[in-house]
């Protein structure tokens, strides 16, 4: 027997009360047998409220009535506070009803048994008090394992919770750098491509501004046409590069004009498309671009270069740059004072030929809105101003240029935000010794 308790779970400790010595032993030999049960007794209600506060696992408690002291029912009453969970049974003579149910009553009693006992009665009375006490023992250990596991789980949950939350703000931070890092990349490969696009420029200063136009107004003709975003983003760098073959031409090849040139000139100028195409083909995002580049030069017809297509063969993006070409190199030829006309007439004149008339017919609204603010009537006078008079909305009657000769904005160019901007830092750096010149409506 153990001190405390017992140690095996399935055997129930139970506490026989009785004065009478002989009725403990005979107690004792009736359930001697019994090996899911220990039997522990006590000779008063005294003694046996000492072993229900020093052993905590009794389970059931066989109590007489009539003893000196505390009777039955005073020390099952108390033993209920010591042991509230042990199954409570208590011995009565027949006449003491009274004693009976103030057992029940007062001292939560399970039964009654009547003395003298009938000894199968009392055997199956105290196994059916075991029989409930286990029950409800089992019943509280299933309840404690489920709060335990419940207690448990929610345990995991919040760690599990927190964990997520921590993991969440992680990837988010990861996602937010990651995507600071890809604007910065995307924005150094983009100031890569405009720092190379213009030292051809630096060249060849006829050409100021010539791929930025032909990307600008190849990209929106792009957009109008409905092309997919990789393809317009395609035709834009296209038409920052689409003369980067030419960086290898001499300068005296540079600057003449096609009709200008010989047998032996024209052959090398005509190498600039492919060559441009070679340029930019190591740089796997840029190929796109460079199949445009390659055929920037290649004309509806046929008669073009370096491939001869023709018609629809030719890529659409490198169908529109020949249009942006087109129109950006005749406007800079053109000295008349009605740009936007001189150059629809110069386009239909080339639609169906050198350029394909469906792109061309896009570009047309375009160009009247760009060149139409440049055409100049007589009414209209040139005049000089200083470059901080310079306002968006003017157009320039005149080239401007900086101190050195650089070209910084052409001639019929309506001044807006971004051109102004630029032309003030070039005249801080390189000042020009005149102002810039614009047209005036002439006073009435
Ligand atoms: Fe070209
Ligand atoms: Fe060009």
């Amino acid at each position: 027997m153990s001190e405390t308790t017992t140690e095996d779970k399935s055997v129930v400790r139970v506490l026989f009360v009785d004065d009478e010595a002989n009725i403990l032993r005979s107690l004792r030999r009736l359930f001697m047998d019994e090996d899911d049960m220990e039997v522990e007794t006590a000779a008063s209600g005294e003694e046996a409220l000492d072993i229900l506060r020093e052993k905590s696992d009794i389970g059931l408690i066989v109590s007489d009535q009539r003893m000196p002291g505390l009777t039955g029912v005073d020390f099952l009453e108390q033993a209920r506070d010591i042991a509230p969970e042990a199954v409570r049974i208590i011995l009565t003579g027949y006449a003491d009803v009274n004693a009976a149910i103030d057992a029940i009553n007062r001292g939560g009693a399970f039964r009654y048994i009547t003395k003298p006992w009938v000894d199968e009665t009392l055997v199956s009375t105290v196994k059916d008090g075991i029989a409930l006490y286990s029950l409800k023992h089992e019943n509280e250990r299933l309840t404690a394992l489920v709060k335990k596991q419940n207690d448990e789980l929610q345990r995991w949950n919040t760690q599990l919770e927190w964990f997520v939350e921590e993991q969440t703000v992680e990837i988010t931070k990861k996602n937010q750098e990651l995507e600071g890092l890809n604007t910065r990349l995307k924005k150094n490969f983009n100031d890569s491509i405009t720092i190379f696009s213009s030292i051809l420029e630096l060249r060849d200063m006829a050409s100021r501004n010539h791929s930025r136009n032909v990307s600008e107004m190849s990209a929106n003709v792009a957009r109008a046409m409905k092309m997919g975003e990789e393809d317009v983003e395609a035709v834009r760098i296209a038409g920052l590069l689409h003369d980067i073959g030419k960086i290898g031409i001499s300068d005296a090849l540079l600057v003449k004009a096609v009709g200008e040139m010989s047998p032996e000139e024209l052959k090398i100028y005509r190498q600039h498309p492919v060559r441009g195409q070679a340029a930019v083909d190591s740089i796997e995002d840029l190929r796109e671009a460079g199949l445009l580049i390659r055929h920037h030069h290649e004309a509806y017809d046929g008669t073009g270069f370096p491939d001869h297509l023709k018609g629809n063969d030719i890529p659409q993006g490198a169908r529109i740059i020949a249009v942006a070409d087109f129109i950006d190199k005749s406007a800079g030829t053109y000295t008349g004072l009605d740009t936007a006309s001189f150059l629809i007439v110069q386009l239909r004149e080339a639609g169906g030929s050198l350029l394909d008339r469906k792109t061309v017919h896009y570009f047309e609204e375009m160009v009247w809105s760009i060149y139409s603010g440049a055409s100049q009537s007589s009414d209209m006078e040139e005049v000089e101003i200083p470059v901080y008079g310079l306002k968006p909305g003017m157009t320039l009657a005149k080239d401007a240029r900086s101190g050195t000769g650089l070209l910084l904005l052409k001639k019929n160019s309506v001044v807006n935000d971004k051109s102004l901007a630029a032309l003030k830092r070039y005249y801080q750096l390189d000042p020009a010794k005149t102002g810039v010149f614009i047209w005036r409506k002439k006073a009435a």
